[in-house]
């Protein structure tokens, strides 16, 4: 499917919130959205935008994390939310706004991205359960689903602790 990718503008916040909702089924998500946007987390070149002839059909974002242990604190990126319009899910429109995104952060300097999903999708992009480099959820979940991936070789190296999401995360 040939998609144009681009970083999102404010000309597109209204069909942004729009596709999020409808893929979520409700507004927890794109509120959240609309408040990262305003937060100190929030990357403009990470929120990212797949327009398919002239219809904005799927959006990621990107935001800042720390992964925090009692000696340092580490900048990383998490990946939340990513939403496709339903009517374009299965298209691989998910895979080529992870891929992008993965582009950009590489060329932003960011050494990894941590995702709380899907246990069989993030694998194909290269994300490996967090818990190889004792990289904690601060969400109880399964070890399964909470995943990471280098950007960098080694880019995880001596990375380890909980990870401290954004608060505005706290809403949804
Ligand atoms: C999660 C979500 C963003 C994925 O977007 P998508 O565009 O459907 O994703 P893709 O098409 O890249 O991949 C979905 C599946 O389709 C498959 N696929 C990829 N390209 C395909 C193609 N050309 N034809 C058919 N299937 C394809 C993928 O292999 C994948 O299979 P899997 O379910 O076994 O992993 C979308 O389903 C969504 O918006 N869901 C609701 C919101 C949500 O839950 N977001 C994630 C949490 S933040």
């Amino acid at each position: 499917m040939k998609l144009n990718i681009q970083q999102e503008t404010a000309q597109d916040f209204n069909a942004v919130f729009e596709l999020n909702k409808l893929a979520f089924g409700q507004e927890n998500e794109p509120k959240l959205v609309e408040l990262l946007r305003k937060s100190s987390a929030f990357i403009p070149e990470l929120s990212l935008v797949a327009w398919f002839q002239n219809q904005i059909v799927g959006h990621i974002l990107f935001t800042k994390i720390k992964i925090v242990n009692n000696e340092n604190d580490t900048e990383s990126l998490a990946l939340a939310p990513m939403a496709v319009l339903p009517e374009f899910q299965q298209k691989g429109i998910g895979g080529q706004l992870v891929n992008s995104g993965i582009e950009e952060a590489k060329e932003l300097g960011y050494k990894s991205i941590i995702v709380l999903g899907h246990e069989h999708y993030y694998p194909k992009f290269g994300f490996e359960p967090a818990e190889k480099w004792n990289i904690k959820s601060p969400y109880d979940v399964p070890a399964n689903v909470f995943m990471a991936l280098e950007l960098t070789p080694n880019g995880l190296e001596n990375t380890s602790g909980l990870v401290v999401y954004p608060k505005e995360f706290d809403t949804v």
